[in-house]
Protein backbone atom coordinates (compact mmCIF):
# COMPACT_ATOMS: atom_id res chain seq x y z
CA UNK A 1 0.00 0.00 0.00
CA UNK A 2 1.54 3.56 -0.88
CA UNK A 3 1.58 5.68 2.00
CA UNK A 4 -0.70 8.04 0.98
CA UNK A 5 -3.06 5.55 1.11
CA UNK A 6 -3.81 5.02 4.71
CA UNK A 7 -5.33 8.13 5.46
CA UNK A 8 -7.87 7.22 2.47
CA UNK A 9 -8.52 2.99 2.92
CA UNK A 10 -9.42 4.20 6.70
CA UNK A 11 -11.87 7.16 5.07
CA UNK A 12 -10.85 9.69 7.82
CA UNK A 13 -10.39 13.07 6.89
CA UNK A 14 -7.93 14.26 9.44
CA UNK A 15 -4.32 12.55 10.35
CA UNK A 16 -5.34 12.22 13.77
CA UNK A 17 -6.11 9.05 15.32
CA UNK A 18 -7.00 9.09 18.80
CA UNK A 19 -4.88 6.47 21.29
CA UNK A 20 -6.07 3.69 22.75
CA UNK A 21 -6.63 4.95 26.40
CA UNK A 22 -6.67 1.32 27.91
CA UNK A 23 -8.10 0.89 31.80
CA UNK A 24 -10.92 3.32 31.57
CA UNK A 25 -10.10 6.32 30.47
CA UNK A 26 -11.01 5.12 26.75
CA UNK A 27 -14.76 4.95 26.26
CA UNK A 28 -16.51 4.25 23.08
CA UNK A 29 -18.20 8.05 23.60
CA UNK A 30 -14.86 9.16 22.98
CA UNK A 31 -13.95 7.25 20.40
CA UNK A 32 -16.80 7.53 18.28
CA UNK A 33 -16.90 11.14 19.01
CA UNK A 34 -13.42 11.24 17.74
CA UNK A 35 -14.42 9.81 14.99
CA UNK A 36 -17.34 11.63 13.91
CA UNK A 37 -14.85 14.80 14.10
CA UNK A 38 -12.82 13.03 10.86
CA UNK A 39 -10.21 11.63 13.04
CA UNK A 40 -10.08 8.02 13.48
CA UNK A 41 -11.15 6.89 17.71
CA UNK A 42 -10.40 3.87 19.30
CA UNK A 43 -10.86 1.49 21.51
CA UNK A 44 -8.33 0.98 24.22
CA UNK A 45 -9.72 -3.24 25.02
CA UNK A 46 -6.22 -4.52 26.80
CA UNK A 47 -8.43 -4.53 30.35
CA UNK A 48 -11.84 -5.30 28.83
CA UNK A 49 -13.23 -9.45 29.07
CA UNK A 50 -13.93 -10.57 25.70
CA UNK A 51 -17.95 -9.92 26.24
CA UNK A 52 -16.78 -6.62 27.10
CA UNK A 53 -15.27 -5.87 24.30
CA UNK A 54 -17.54 -7.10 21.79
CA UNK A 55 -20.07 -4.99 23.98
CA UNK A 56 -17.92 -1.62 23.74
CA UNK A 57 -17.52 -2.37 19.95
CA UNK A 58 -20.82 -2.20 19.15
CA UNK A 59 -21.82 0.59 21.63
CA UNK A 60 -19.27 2.77 19.46
CA UNK A 61 -20.73 1.32 16.40
CA UNK A 62 -24.71 2.56 17.94
CA UNK A 63 -22.72 6.14 18.28
CA UNK A 64 -21.08 6.81 15.17
CA UNK A 65 -21.06 4.82 11.49
CA UNK A 66 -17.51 6.28 11.04
CA UNK A 67 -14.77 3.53 11.24
CA UNK A 68 -12.57 3.05 14.20
CA UNK A 69 -9.91 1.03 15.75
CA UNK A 70 -9.15 -1.51 18.56
CA UNK A 71 -6.51 -2.20 20.67
CA UNK A 72 -5.05 -5.31 22.88
CA UNK A 73 -2.08 -5.74 24.78
CA UNK A 74 0.06 -8.63 22.57
CA UNK A 75 2.51 -10.34 25.08
CA UNK A 76 5.01 -8.63 27.81
CA UNK A 77 3.92 -10.80 29.94
CA UNK A 78 6.83 -12.50 32.33
CA UNK A 79 5.14 -15.15 33.40
CA UNK A 80 8.35 -17.51 34.16
CA UNK A 81 10.15 -14.64 37.11
CA UNK A 82 10.75 -15.37 40.23
CA UNK A 83 9.69 -13.03 43.05
CA UNK A 84 9.23 -12.31 46.89
CA UNK A 85 6.11 -11.22 47.31
CA UNK A 86 6.11 -10.69 51.06
CA UNK A 87 8.22 -6.81 51.23
CA UNK A 88 5.35 -5.61 48.50
CA UNK A 89 2.91 -6.78 50.42
CA UNK A 90 4.26 -5.09 53.63
CA UNK A 91 4.43 -2.00 51.73
CA UNK A 92 0.70 -2.15 50.33
CA UNK A 93 -0.44 -3.42 53.24
CA UNK A 94 -0.09 0.67 54.75
CA UNK A 95 -1.54 1.86 51.84
CA UNK A 96 -4.79 -0.29 51.83
CA UNK A 97 -4.92 0.92 55.94
CA UNK A 98 -5.20 4.74 54.24
CA UNK A 99 -7.78 3.53 52.13
CA UNK A 100 -9.95 1.86 54.50
CA UNK A 101 -9.22 -1.56 52.13
CA UNK A 102 -8.64 -4.53 54.00
CA UNK A 103 -5.08 -6.22 53.93
CA UNK A 104 -3.37 -7.20 50.19
CA UNK A 105 -3.19 -10.50 48.96
CA UNK A 106 -1.24 -12.23 46.32
CA UNK A 107 -3.73 -12.73 43.33
CA UNK A 108 -3.01 -15.40 40.59
CA UNK A 109 -1.25 -14.55 37.72
CA UNK A 110 -3.79 -13.67 35.44
CA UNK A 111 -4.28 -15.92 32.43
CA UNK A 112 -3.78 -14.06 29.07
CA UNK A 113 -6.90 -12.65 27.92
CA UNK A 114 -4.97 -12.18 24.06
CA UNK A 115 -6.42 -15.34 22.27
CA UNK A 116 -10.27 -14.65 23.52
CA UNK A 117 -10.48 -10.93 22.88
CA UNK A 118 -9.10 -11.34 19.30
CA UNK A 119 -11.60 -13.69 18.45
CA UNK A 120 -14.21 -11.19 19.14
CA UNK A 121 -12.04 -8.62 17.28
CA UNK A 122 -12.09 -10.71 14.51
CA UNK A 123 -16.29 -11.54 14.84
CA UNK A 124 -16.58 -7.85 15.08
CA UNK A 125 -14.81 -6.74 12.60
CA UNK A 126 -13.76 -3.05 13.16
CA UNK A 127 -11.86 -1.14 10.44
CA UNK A 128 -8.38 -1.61 11.95
CA UNK A 129 -6.85 -3.32 14.68
CA UNK A 130 -3.35 -2.14 16.80
CA UNK A 131 -1.67 -3.74 18.97
CA UNK A 132 1.67 -3.47 21.62
CA UNK A 133 4.35 -5.18 23.90
CA UNK A 134 4.78 -7.53 20.86
CA UNK A 135 3.66 -8.98 17.77
CA UNK A 136 0.81 -11.40 17.18
CA UNK A 137 1.48 -14.99 15.37
CA UNK A 138 1.60 -15.40 11.68
CA UNK A 139 -1.59 -16.98 11.80
CA UNK A 140 -3.16 -14.66 13.69
CA UNK A 141 -2.34 -12.00 11.05
CA UNK A 142 -3.50 -13.79 8.76
CA UNK A 143 -6.80 -14.33 10.05
CA UNK A 144 -7.05 -10.29 10.81
CA UNK A 145 -5.77 -10.12 6.98
CA UNK A 146 -8.07 -11.73 5.18
CA UNK A 147 -10.90 -10.44 7.59
CA UNK A 148 -10.20 -7.34 6.14
CA UNK A 149 -9.48 -5.70 9.32
CA UNK A 150 -6.17 -3.25 8.98
CA UNK A 151 -3.19 -4.04 11.04
CA UNK A 152 -1.29 -1.58 12.99
CA UNK A 153 1.93 -2.42 15.47
CA UNK A 154 3.57 -0.23 18.13
CA UNK A 155 7.49 -0.11 17.64
CA UNK A 156 9.54 2.16 20.29
CA UNK A 157 12.74 1.97 17.95
CA UNK A 158 13.57 1.80 14.41
CA UNK A 159 14.79 -2.26 14.73
CA UNK A 160 11.32 -2.94 16.34
CA UNK A 161 9.48 -0.97 12.87
CA UNK A 162 11.64 -3.11 10.54
CA UNK A 163 10.44 -6.59 12.63
CA UNK A 164 6.69 -5.52 12.41
CA UNK A 165 7.13 -4.95 8.84
CA UNK A 166 8.65 -7.61 8.28
CA UNK A 167 5.77 -9.56 10.34
CA UNK A 168 3.73 -7.71 7.60
CA UNK A 169 1.88 -4.86 9.34
CA UNK A 170 -0.32 -2.41 7.06
CA UNK A 171 1.21 0.88 9.41
CA UNK A 172 3.56 1.06 12.15
CA UNK A 173 2.63 3.38 15.32
CA UNK A 174 6.14 5.10 15.96
CA UNK A 175 5.65 5.61 19.95
CA UNK A 176 8.33 7.99 21.39
CA UNK A 177 10.04 8.31 24.38
CA UNK A 178 7.07 11.12 25.59
CA UNK A 179 4.67 9.10 25.49
CA UNK A 180 2.36 8.48 27.81
CA UNK A 181 1.67 5.09 29.96
CA UNK A 182 3.06 1.98 29.09
CA UNK A 183 6.63 1.52 26.47
CA UNK A 184 5.52 -0.45 23.89
CA UNK A 185 9.29 -2.22 23.73
CA UNK A 186 9.59 -5.80 22.82
CA UNK A 187 12.59 -6.35 21.40
CA UNK A 188 15.56 -5.18 23.07
CA UNK A 189 15.60 -3.43 26.84
CA UNK A 190 13.15 -0.42 27.72
CA UNK A 191 16.29 2.12 29.08
CA UNK A 192 17.85 1.82 25.55
CA UNK A 193 14.16 1.87 23.80
CA UNK A 194 13.38 5.41 24.72
CA UNK A 195 14.10 7.28 21.59
CA UNK A 196 12.63 11.04 20.94
CA UNK A 197 9.26 10.46 18.50
CA UNK A 198 11.17 13.03 15.88
CA UNK A 199 14.29 11.12 15.70
CA UNK A 200 11.99 7.96 15.90
CA UNK A 201 10.02 8.91 13.19
CA UNK A 202 12.35 10.19 10.61
CA UNK A 203 14.52 6.90 11.14
CA UNK A 204 11.42 4.85 10.65
CA UNK A 205 10.68 6.55 7.74
CA UNK A 206 13.85 5.79 6.22
CA UNK A 207 14.23 2.38 6.99
CA UNK A 208 10.26 0.85 6.46
CA UNK A 209 7.71 0.98 3.70
CA UNK A 210 4.86 0.91 5.95
CA UNK A 211 3.36 3.95 6.86
CA UNK A 212 4.56 5.50 10.17
CA UNK A 213 2.04 7.04 12.47
CA UNK A 214 3.96 9.14 15.25
CA UNK A 215 2.76 8.90 18.54
CA UNK A 216 4.09 10.59 22.11
CA UNK A 217 3.85 14.11 23.83
CA UNK A 218 2.12 15.61 20.56
CA UNK A 219 -0.37 17.89 22.44
CA UNK A 220 -1.37 20.66 19.12
CA UNK A 221 -1.63 21.23 15.79
CA UNK A 222 1.63 22.52 15.32
CA UNK A 223 3.23 19.48 16.76
CA UNK A 224 0.94 17.49 14.11
CA UNK A 225 2.37 19.64 11.46
CA UNK A 226 6.00 18.77 12.60
CA UNK A 227 5.61 15.08 13.05
CA UNK A 228 3.50 15.14 9.29
CA UNK A 229 6.87 17.19 8.19
CA UNK A 230 9.28 14.47 9.57
CA UNK A 231 7.41 11.90 7.54
CA UNK A 232 4.47 10.75 9.44
CA UNK A 233 1.42 9.89 7.67
CA UNK A 234 -0.84 10.73 10.86
CA UNK A 235 -0.22 11.04 14.67
CA UNK A 236 -1.67 9.23 17.69
CA UNK A 237 -2.72 11.42 20.43
CA UNK A 238 -3.38 10.16 24.05
CA UNK A 239 -3.00 12.66 26.90
CA UNK A 240 -4.60 15.55 24.95
CA UNK A 241 -8.12 13.55 25.14
CA UNK A 242 -7.11 12.70 28.82
CA UNK A 243 -9.81 15.67 30.35
CA UNK A 244 -12.32 15.37 27.69
CA UNK A 245 -15.86 15.42 29.25
CA UNK A 246 -16.39 11.88 27.03
CA UNK A 247 -13.18 10.37 28.68
CA UNK A 248 -13.44 7.81 31.42
CA UNK A 249 -10.53 9.12 33.30
CA UNK A 250 -11.42 9.28 37.31
CA UNK A 251 -12.05 13.07 38.07
CA UNK A 252 -8.84 13.25 40.11
CA UNK A 253 -6.39 12.34 37.44
CA UNK A 254 -8.33 15.18 35.34
CA UNK A 255 -7.30 17.80 37.67
CA UNK A 256 -4.59 16.36 38.70
CA UNK A 257 -3.60 16.30 34.89
CA UNK A 258 -5.15 19.89 34.90
CA UNK A 259 -3.03 21.35 37.23
CA UNK A 260 0.47 20.33 36.08
CA UNK A 261 2.06 23.51 35.04
CA UNK A 262 5.33 21.40 33.28
CA UNK A 263 6.50 18.28 32.82
CA UNK A 264 6.45 16.27 36.15
CA UNK A 265 6.09 12.50 34.73
CA UNK A 266 8.44 10.00 35.14
CA UNK A 267 8.79 6.20 33.82
CA UNK A 268 7.58 3.56 36.73
CA UNK A 269 7.26 -0.02 36.97
CA UNK A 270 5.63 1.01 40.12
CA UNK A 271 1.81 0.13 39.26
CA UNK A 272 2.06 -2.76 36.68
CA UNK A 273 4.84 -4.27 36.72
CA UNK A 274 6.20 -2.95 33.51
CA UNK A 275 7.28 0.78 32.64
CA UNK A 276 5.12 3.17 31.73
CA UNK A 277 4.97 7.32 31.71
CA UNK A 278 2.61 8.77 34.28
CA UNK A 279 2.35 12.15 37.05
CA UNK A 280 4.93 11.25 39.92
CA UNK A 281 2.66 11.02 42.92
CA UNK A 282 3.30 9.36 46.46
CA UNK A 283 3.09 5.46 45.47
CA UNK A 284 5.82 5.55 42.58
CA UNK A 285 8.13 7.89 45.35
CA UNK A 286 6.97 5.27 48.09
CA UNK A 287 8.44 2.54 45.65
CA UNK A 288 11.52 4.74 44.20
CA UNK A 289 14.97 3.14 45.30
CA UNK A 290 12.98 0.00 46.43
CA UNK A 291 11.77 -1.32 42.61
CA UNK A 292 13.20 -4.66 43.20
CA UNK A 293 10.49 -5.47 45.37
CA UNK A 294 8.21 -4.52 42.74
CA UNK A 295 6.31 -8.05 40.96
CA UNK A 296 6.79 -9.05 37.49
CA UNK A 297 3.69 -8.06 34.84
CA UNK A 298 0.88 -8.12 34.84
CA UNK A 299 1.26 -9.76 38.53
CA UNK A 300 2.00 -6.19 39.73
CA UNK A 301 -1.10 -4.86 37.97
CA UNK A 302 -3.52 -6.99 39.40
CA UNK A 303 -1.97 -6.30 42.93
CA UNK A 304 -2.16 -2.88 43.01
CA UNK A 305 -5.94 -3.06 41.24
CA UNK A 306 -7.54 -2.57 44.33
CA UNK A 307 -5.80 0.36 45.56
CA UNK A 308 -6.05 1.70 42.12
CA UNK A 309 -9.84 1.37 42.28
CA UNK A 310 -10.27 2.55 45.34
CA UNK A 311 -8.16 6.00 45.38
CA UNK A 312 -10.02 6.70 42.15
CA UNK A 313 -13.34 6.49 44.07
CA UNK A 314 -11.86 8.38 46.90
CA UNK A 315 -9.96 11.12 44.76
CA UNK A 316 -6.74 10.34 45.72
CA UNK A 317 -4.72 10.87 43.24
CA UNK A 318 -1.34 9.79 45.09
CA UNK A 319 -2.41 6.40 44.57
CA UNK A 320 -3.83 6.48 41.02
CA UNK A 321 -2.04 5.65 37.82
CA UNK A 322 -1.98 8.75 36.41
CA UNK A 323 -0.47 8.02 32.80
CA UNK A 324 0.46 11.17 31.09
CA UNK A 325 2.77 11.86 28.22
CA UNK A 326 5.82 15.04 28.63
CA UNK A 327 3.58 17.75 26.93
CA UNK A 328 1.04 17.09 29.85
CA UNK A 329 1.31 20.40 31.23
CA UNK A 330 -0.38 21.78 27.52
CA UNK A 331 -3.54 19.85 28.01
CA UNK A 332 -6.61 21.57 27.18
CA UNK A 333 -10.21 20.08 29.03
CA UNK A 334 -12.81 20.78 25.77
CA UNK A 335 -15.43 18.50 24.38
CA UNK A 336 -13.78 15.78 22.05
CA UNK A 337 -15.32 17.47 18.98
CA UNK A 338 -13.77 21.07 20.25
CA UNK A 339 -10.49 19.88 20.53
CA UNK A 340 -10.53 18.49 17.08
CA UNK A 341 -11.18 21.26 15.61
CA UNK A 342 -8.45 23.16 17.66
CA UNK A 343 -6.42 20.30 16.89
CA UNK A 344 -7.16 20.70 12.92
CA UNK A 345 -7.81 24.73 12.52
CA UNK A 346 -3.64 24.48 14.36
CA UNK A 347 -2.50 22.22 11.87
CA UNK A 348 -4.04 23.66 8.94
CA UNK A 349 -2.70 27.16 10.23
CA UNK A 350 1.28 25.53 10.33
CA UNK A 351 1.31 24.16 7.10
CA UNK A 352 -0.40 27.06 5.98
CA UNK A 353 2.91 29.47 7.58
CA UNK A 354 5.04 26.71 6.95
CA UNK A 355 5.72 25.84 10.69
CA UNK A 356 5.46 22.81 10.71
CA UNK A 357 9.14 21.73 10.85
CA UNK A 358 9.56 23.92 13.54
CA UNK A 359 8.81 22.24 17.15
C1 LIG B 1 -4.08 6.79 29.86
C2 LIG B 1 -3.37 6.14 28.72
C3 LIG B 1 -3.67 4.82 28.40
C4 LIG B 1 -3.04 4.19 27.32
N1 LIG B 1 -3.40 2.92 27.00
C5 LIG B 1 -2.88 2.34 25.88
C6 LIG B 1 -3.36 1.06 25.44
O1 LIG B 1 -4.23 0.44 26.06
N2 LIG B 1 -2.77 0.54 24.32
C7 LIG B 1 -1.81 1.20 23.60
O2 LIG B 1 -1.35 0.69 22.58
N3 LIG B 1 -1.36 2.41 24.00
C8 LIG B 1 -1.88 2.98 25.11
N4 LIG B 1 -1.43 4.22 25.50
C9 LIG B 1 -0.28 4.84 24.80
C10 LIG B 1 -0.75 5.55 23.55
O3 LIG B 1 -1.02 4.62 22.54
C11 LIG B 1 0.28 6.55 23.02
O4 LIG B 1 1.50 5.91 22.75
C12 LIG B 1 0.52 7.73 23.93
O5 LIG B 1 -0.68 8.19 24.48
C13 LIG B 1 1.17 8.85 23.15
O6 LIG B 1 1.67 9.83 23.99
P1 LIG B 1 0.79 11.07 24.52
O7 LIG B 1 -0.03 10.49 25.63
O8 LIG B 1 1.82 12.02 24.98
O9 LIG B 1 -0.05 11.56 23.39
C14 LIG B 1 -2.06 4.88 26.57
C15 LIG B 1 -1.76 6.22 26.89
C16 LIG B 1 -2.41 6.85 27.94
C17 LIG B 1 -2.07 8.28 28.25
Amino acid sequence: MAKLGLLERLRIEHPIFLAPLGGGPGTPELAAAVSEAGGFGSLGAAYMTAGQTREAIRKVRSLTRKPFLVNLFCGGRQTGTDFDEKPILALLAEVHLKLGLPAPVLPAMPPDPFPEQLEVVLEERPAAFSFTFGIPDGDSLRRLNAAGILVLGTATTVEEGRLLEQAGVDAIVAQGAEAGAHRGTFAGSFEESMVPVAELVRGMVRACSAPVIASGGIMTGREIAAALADGAVAVQIGTAFLCCPECGAAEAYKRAILATRRDTTVVTRAFSGRPARGLANTFIEQLTGREEIILPYPLQNALTRPMRTAAGQRGQAGYLSLWAGQGVARARSLPAAELMCALVAELREAQAHGTGAAR
